[in-house]
């Protein structure tokens, strides 16, 4: 399995969606009893090209990340493997290479995750540790080799 990680274009939005719709739907429809308008036009406000990278796998598009290069941390702020493509291993490769990424960097990388995404159990396995928590989500950091201060709630 070869993966690329390459920038998205301002266009990639309907494509990069319908992976998200489908990927997300049984989340979303345990939170949230399925998609709303409301969460739908939340999803395209928060697309960000220039954070945005799309994931192919042995050519065939597969997902996509947004990732912010904060001052003081990595922040993965979406990670999605479109569902034809799931449970192959294609997360957890991603994820160590942005791990290692944000490890030279001098950095953690921080995500977070619906307290009810079995992807909790993923990123603890990869080592990430929960740190805090609201009322829907659950906050969980990859330590950098050289520890850093967390970044403050506001920023998140
Ligand atoms: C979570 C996700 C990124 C993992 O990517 P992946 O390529 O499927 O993961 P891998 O094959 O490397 O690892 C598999 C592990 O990921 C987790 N996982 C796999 N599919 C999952 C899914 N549909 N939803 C949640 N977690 C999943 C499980 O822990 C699984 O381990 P298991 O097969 O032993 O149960 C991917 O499944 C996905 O995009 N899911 C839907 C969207 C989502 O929940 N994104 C994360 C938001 S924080």
């Amino acid at each position: 399995m070869i993966w690329t990680l390459t920038r998205a274009l301002p266009s990639d939005w309907d494509r990069a969606w319908a992976i998200q719709h489908d990927a997300f739907l049984d989340d979303v429809t345990r939170t949230y009893g399925g998609w709303t308008p409301a969460g739908i036009e939340k999803c395209k406000n928060a697309w960000a090209p220039h954070s945005t990278q799309m994931l192919h796998v042995d050519g065939d598009l597969a997902g996509w990340i947004r990732l912010e290069h904060r001052a003081d941390c990595d922040w993965l702020d979406l990670l999605v493997v479109a569902a034809g493509h799931q449970r192959k291993g294609v997360g957890t490769s991603v994820l160590r290479s942005l791990m290692s990424d944000a490890d030279r960097r001098g950095v953690p990388l921080w995500l977070s995750v619906h307290r009810s995404n079995d992807a909790r159990q993923l990123y603890a396995r990869l080592g990430f540790r929960e740190m805090d928590r609201d009322e829907l989500r659950v906050f969980m950091v990859h330590p950098a080799s050289t520890s850093s201060p967390p970044p403050s709630i506001a920023q998140r």
